[in-house]
């Protein structure tokens, strides 16, 4: 199985639609491995195409190369460029040929040009490695990179020859497309009638590789915004007409959007939101809720990415910090402080001594809690096999809920010895199924809260 997720673009803003696909893309990866499958973690990073003519020509032309090498945002300086090259070009369009010309020479390899297109990636990957540090997140692919677009720029020319020598291919105004039967999607271009290649083309060549590096029995989860839910699906009937897969084993996870609800946040609509700046804020509410540093890092990630999977993906998510970070309601915070409560139980229970026969048959509300534990290796499997996170965060809530129900109304180390003995066991089968639970969804747990 090869989980792709992530895949943010080269000298752009990581955005929020990234960061959901980087936290759902996690989740389903570690899902599929815990099941049993082979996976492969890959991150498509939008590393070519014609904007890089501009964002070089704008660097050769306005930028300086300390500046950017020595700021803390290298990508902020980067986009500001590329944002001057376009108020430039409406004035003046001849600018337009000028980068047409540089990623001409970017393509055939020029060596300034691939140098500076090459610290573009670079930079880029400052910011990435920061954001996926912080997220924990890897991959296995490349070195842990991922394999960008711009490493099937050298495999264009074979899928082009594959899909004429199929038939698949027809010329239109210059163009390269393919139709589909009964015009059931609009037509998908391959190439422009300047010859330049295109993202579907990329996209072709990352999933032939695919298939020549671990075989035709693959299966390929593209985790990527809802907005692209068209493409993915002409991509893959294209890739079945060719012969390289069923539909079974193409698979896209689309996400909605994040609606934000801070006004300060809303009122830069249109705007860049910049993942540092929302890590940030989070790690200083998190702060407040009276933690050391680097427990209040791991809760202010634990809330984002609760806050994201208790969404099933397709749906958008409000943003709203104090919902993220209270303690009280469905929140990284409430999961993470059960856990804290039941591993004190725990410690406070020290060795538990079994009195003639040990725990206490289970009756009540014990049995009801033992009966919703022994769940969960099948909320795991069903989670798995829909792509739904969120059939996991469902459940353990639930389970938080009923243990911290459990923990008010029935006395554990209060309880006559084989009752404390039984509680004390239904304590640490709680919180090792929270804690497998939330491995799961990524997210680590804290000693104290
Ligand atoms: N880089 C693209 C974007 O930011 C996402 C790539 C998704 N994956 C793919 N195989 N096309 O929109």
């Amino acid at each position: 199985m090869i989980v792709e997720y992530s895949s943010p673009n080269i000298a752009k803003p990581f955005t929020i639609g990234h960061l959901r696909s980087t936290i759902i893309g996690d989740v389903i990866a570690n899902m599929l491995q815990v099941t049993g499958h082979d996976v492969k973690r890959d991150n498509h990073v939008g590393d070519w195409g014609t904007q890089f003519g501009k964002l070089i020509y704008a660097i050769q032309e306005w930028g300086s190369l300390e500046e950017i090498e020595s700021s803390p945002r290298p990508v902020k300086v980067l986009v500001e460029l590329y944002v001057q090259f376009h108020e430039a070009a409406d004035k003046n369009p001849e600018l337009e040929n000028h980068a047409r010309e540089k990623f001409k020479l970017l393509e055939s390899g020029d060596e300034d040009t691939r140098a500076l297109w090459n610290k573009c990636v670079d930079w880029s990957w400052k910011e990435f490695g920061y954001i996926y540090s912080k997220l924990g997140i890897t991959f296995t692919e490349n070195n842990g990179r991922g394999y960008g677009e711009s490493f099937f720029e050298k495999n264009l020319q074979t899928v082009l020859e594959e899909l004429s020598s199929k038939n698949l291919l027809k010329q239109s105004e210059g163009a390269q497309i393919v139709e589909f039967e009964d015009e059931k999607y609009p037509p998908l271009m391959i190439a422009k009638s300047d010859g330049a290649s295109l993202y579907a083309t990329r996209d072709l060549a990352t999933d032939k590789f695919r298939l020549s590096t671990y075989g035709n029995d693959i299966s390929i989860i593209n985790e990527v915004g809802s907005e692209q839910t068209l493409y993915f699906r002409q991509l893959y009937e294209v890739e079945r007409l060719l012969g390289w897969f069923q539909p079974t084993q193409r698979t896209h996870v689309g996400h909605g959007l994040y609606r934000f609800k801070d006004q300060k946040m809303s009122t830069r609509k249109g705007n860049t939101i910049w993942l540092e700046d929302v890590i940030a804020e989070a790690e200083a509410r998190a702060s407040k809720l009276g933690n050391d540093t680097s427990a209040a890092s791991q809760i202010a990630i634990a809330s984002l990415k609760w806050n994201d999977l208790k969404h099933s993906p397709q749906q958008d998510v409000i943003f709203d910090w104090d919902q993220i970070l209270n303690m009280e309601g469905n929140s990284g915070p409430y999961m993470l402080y059960t856990v804290v409560r039941a591993n004190s139980v725990l410690a406070k229970a020290g060795e538990t001594q079994s009195q003639n026969g040990g725990a206490a048959p289970l009756s009540g509300e014990d049995r009801d809690l033992v009966r919703f534990i022994s769940k969960f290796p099948e909320v795991v499997l069903q989670a798995t096999n829909q792509y739904l996170p969120s059939t996991l965060t469902t459940y353990l809530f639930q389970l938080a809920q009923q243990y911290n129900v459990f923990y008010q109304s029935s006395p554990i180390l209060k309880a006559d010895e084989n009752t404390k003995i039984l509680r004390v066991m239904i304590t640490a089968a709680t919180a090792q199924v929270l804690k497998s639970g939330l491995k799961l969804l990524g997210i680590q747990t804290v000693e104290k809260m």
